[in-house]
């Protein structure tokens, strides 16, 4: 008996742990590019992209036809236990599309496991403890990576105590920056000046292993950090021998309008974790970063059983490849500017703070008549894009920015369409609002 739409939400309740927040019980049949179709037959625009994975698309041919392949060869042998071609051919791929002399890959499953692998692998190569995040940033849900976490607080309740030796540093965000209101570059000034202080007041640079950092915000609001941020980041880390870790799970394959977020800055990082896109929507995590620094993470002190396996790994490839062939990271660009050209006719309202964006990640943030996170609007924008069927999602430290996340290969009627419906869905809360 097949059980319809209701019956699997009923049973989905039933058995299913209550501790994953949800933002929709949707129930879906299947993908097709930049569409969902949910098995009562309704066809809704994903502008989620099952939050920042279908870089380029659901179900992409070359994706299922690789994956397919694969699973009929070798599905899983454990890389410890055995070589296998696909493992590595993708990690000279990374090493290809990587900044600088990232050339050698750490795999394991998820992005919380590669900031896991980040943290492990520059505590033992710097034989120092320290880490410093910084704030707003997201890196996982595992205990080390929560750590780091500072996004929102609720991601620690009862949690207590964490990973030690762990500090956060001001993250350049200038509509909300404590020393502002000031330009991008003043906020990151000030922020890497923070910073310093941080070193010569709370934990010695002697202590510290790695600063990890997300190039643009994600869960915390996709802020952009300004170039000049992470450039003074890397002339820090070296100055005081410190590692600099991007953290490019969300940013990273295209998202920004480069490969990776760190080619928009300039900069080139010591390591980078990955994952999200990195498996083509299959399960893959990674920490790349130069040889000579892999090789002084000691053999058998971290490892994987699924780490890498063979049908994540062409999947990842295959994505890659399309990413590559199809120029998606520079379509990402225009994608970005598609949808600001069409927030247009919101772009003033007084509930929106502030609309911003890198490459094809755009923020709108929505604010009280006084200046403070609004959830109350970024809520009701969602819900009432969803009901013109297009999925969105929310971010932000008070889940007050509605965020754009679309397959960077959508097509351009369709992107148009769905932004629209979202503009028109916070027109008429403004309206509703305004009657009450
Ligand atoms: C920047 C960043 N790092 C790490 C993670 C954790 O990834 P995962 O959920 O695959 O563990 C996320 C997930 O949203 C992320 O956005």
């Amino acid at each position: 008996m097949t059980p319809d739409s209701n019956d699997v939400v009923a049973r989905a309740k039933r058995v299913l742990s209550p501790v994953l927040g949800r933002y929709t019980w949707l129930d879906i049949e299947r993908g097709e590019g930049s569409w969902l179709h949910l098995r009562n037959g309704r066809r809704i625009l994903d502008l989620t992209c099952g939050i920042a994975v279908m870089n380029i698309g659901h179900s992409h041919p070359a994706v299922v036809r690789a994956v397919r392949e694969q699973a009929d060869q070798l599905m899983h042998i454990c890389a410890g236990v055995a070589t296998y071609a696909q493992n590595v051919e993708y990690a000279e791929a990374l090493g290809e599309v990587a900044p600088g002399d990232l050339d050698t890959v750490f795999f394991c499953n998820s992005g919380a496991e590669a900031v896991e692998a980040a943290i492990k692998f520059a505590r033992q190569v710097t034989g120092k403890p320290g880490i410093i995040g910084f704030r707003g940033g997201f890196h996982g849900r595992t205990t080390g990576a929560a750590a780091l976490t500072s996004s929102k607080s609720h991601y620690k309740v009862g949690y207590a105590p964490l990973l030690p030796e762990v500090y956060i540093a001001p993250f350049p965000y200038p509509l909300r920056c404590d020393h502002g209101p000031h330009s991008a570059d003043e906020c990151a000034e000030a922020c890497a000046d923070d910073l310093l202080r941080i070193l010569d007041h709370t934990v010695p640079p002697e202590n510290v292993a790695a600063f990890i950092v997300e190039p643009v915000l994600g869960e915390g609001g996709y802020v952009p950090a300004p170039p000049r941020f992470l450039q003074r980041l890397r002339a820090i880390s070296k100055r005081f021998d410190i590692l600099l870790i991007f953290d490019e799970v969300q940013t990273g394959f295209g998202r920004t309008g480069a490969m990776f977020a760190a080619e928009r800055a300039g900069v080139v990082p010591d390591a980078m974790a990955l994952a999200k896109s990195l498996g083509g929507g299959l399960p893959l995590g990674a920490l790349i970063a130069p040889r000579r620094l892999h090789e002084k993470w000691q053999t058998g002190t971290h490892g994987s059983t699924f780490g890498g396996n063979p049908v994540s790994c062409v999947a990842g490839l295959a994505t890659l490849n399309v990413i590559r062939k199809e120029r998606l990271a520079d379509r990402a660009e225009t994608v970005g500017e598609i949808i600001v050209e069409e927030l247009r006719p919101i772009a003033k309202m007084p509930g929106v703070g502030e609309i911003r964006r890198l490459g094809s990640m755009v923020g709108v943030e929505f604010v009280t008549d006084k200046g403070a996170p609004d959830k109350s609007q970024s809520k009701a924008a969602i819900a009432g894009a969803l009901e013109r069927d297009v999925l969105m999602i929310t971010c932000g430290s008070y889940d007050q920015v509605v965020r754009f996340i679309p397959p960077l290969n959508i097509a351009e009627d369709d992107l148009r369409k769905g932004v629209r419906a979202f503009v028109d869905a916070v027109k008429s809360g403004a309206q509703k609002a305004a009657v009450h």
